[in-house]
């Protein structure tokens, strides 16, 4: 039988998300209505290996839920991703009395996680990501509020672009992955849309479709370009020297991180937050919280981490119907 955990601690890695302190006050209060203790281990890994550590209650979540950013802040960790680094980290969290640890992030957190609990230490991962990127779930905390702020910043761009009658091409966030630009290429009413995942390098296709779009009248013509293609900027020169038509390239970067959570991002936060607890305090260790098919859910890390997940080819089809 698995050992009664007593203390859980919590942590925030890898690229912030809005909605990631909605989820640390579900642990945090979550743990407490269970009966453990809840310690908070500042900047991620890095803030574990340096003994960043400090004891939650109730009270240090208090007036957050609606605050962008992380109150535990986060970091990237490179001594992390060394078998030295995690053996410490290990160590560590025994010497603080921590059994068992909540990690909310991406794919690269739920690594550290799953090196931990290979350590002696129950893990479960809560995903946080902008990028929308984790396999096992249709939901990360982060991209609805992300995905609305590139939005609203698009049809400001689109604006001035009609005005000027101009082509823009937009860069939004996403790393290797082009959900956020899929979602607001299609609400956004893009003409063209270069996700990563289908990206053809065809530059002749767009200058042809910006000419053609011209021809029938179009006042403007906006590209959403993923960061995971980038080089926007001598893309619209590019474009401009063989459309004739003047191109601005607006990289809208890291805005897309932060502000005050949606209410979706709030609600699924809170959620997964309480269902990591339930999780590690039903004995179970290397788990990551998922959404699928209208449930939450939970998944072993390694079979988690295997999982693959592309973007669906209709929406795309459907997107160069409707720009
Ligand atoms: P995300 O969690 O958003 O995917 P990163 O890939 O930057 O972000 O990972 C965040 C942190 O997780 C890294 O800085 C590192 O400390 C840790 N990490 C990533 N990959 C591994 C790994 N393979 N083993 C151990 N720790 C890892
Ligand atoms: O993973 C979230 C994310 O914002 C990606 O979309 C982007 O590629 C990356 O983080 C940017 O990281 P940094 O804040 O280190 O520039």
């Amino acid at each position: 039988m698995a050992k009664e955990i007593k203390t859980i601690g919590v942590l925030t890695s890898g690229g912030d998300a809005p909605g990631m302190n909605a989820a640390i006050r579900a642990v945090v209060r979550t743990a407490i209505a269970r009966g453990k203790k809840v310690k908070g281990i500042m900047r991620g890994y890095q803030g574990l290996l340096e003994e960043e550590i400090v004891d939650m209650t109730e009270k240090s979540v208090a007036d957050i839920i609606q605050r962008g950013g992380t109150i535990l802040y986060t970091a990237r960790c490179q001594e992390f991703r060394t078998a030295e680094g995690q053996k410490k980290g290990a160590d560590i969290c025994k010497k603080f009395g921590i059994d068992a640890l909540v990690v909310i992030g991406g794919d690269g957190s739920f690594q550290g996680a799953q090196k931990l609990a290979h350590l002696g230490i129950a893990t479960v991962g809560v995903p946080g990501t902008i990028d929308l990127d984790i396999a096992c779930t249709e939901y990360t905390i982060g991209f609805d509020t992300a995905v609305n702020t590139a939005m609203k910043a698009i049809d400001k761009v689109r604006d001035t672009s009609t005005s000027h009658e101009r082509c823009s091409i937009i860069e939004v966030m996403g790393r290797h992955a082009g959900y956020i630009a899929l979602w607001c290429g299609i609400a956004n009413g893009a003409e063209d849309i270069l996700l990563p995942e289908r990206y053809n390098h065809d530059e002749q296709r767009i200058i042809n479709h910006i000419i053609n779009s011209r021809k029938m009248g179009k006042k403007h013509h906006i590209i959403i370009n993923a960061e995971g293609i980038g080089h926007s900027a001598s893309m619209a020169r590019r474009l401009e020297a063989a459309t004739g038509m003047e191109t601005r390239a607006t990289i809208l970067g890291h805005m897309q991180r932060g502000g005050s959570p949606t209410c979706k991002d709030r609600m699924y936060a809170s959620i997964m937050g309480a269902y990591a607890v339930d999780v590690l305090c039903a004995g179970k260790s290397m788990r990551v919280v998922a959404y699928a098919n209208g449930e939450y859910v939970d998944y072993d890390i390694d079979e988690a981490l295997a999982m693959k997940k592309d973007i669906s080819e209709y929406q795309f089809e459907i997107s160069k119907i409707l720009g």
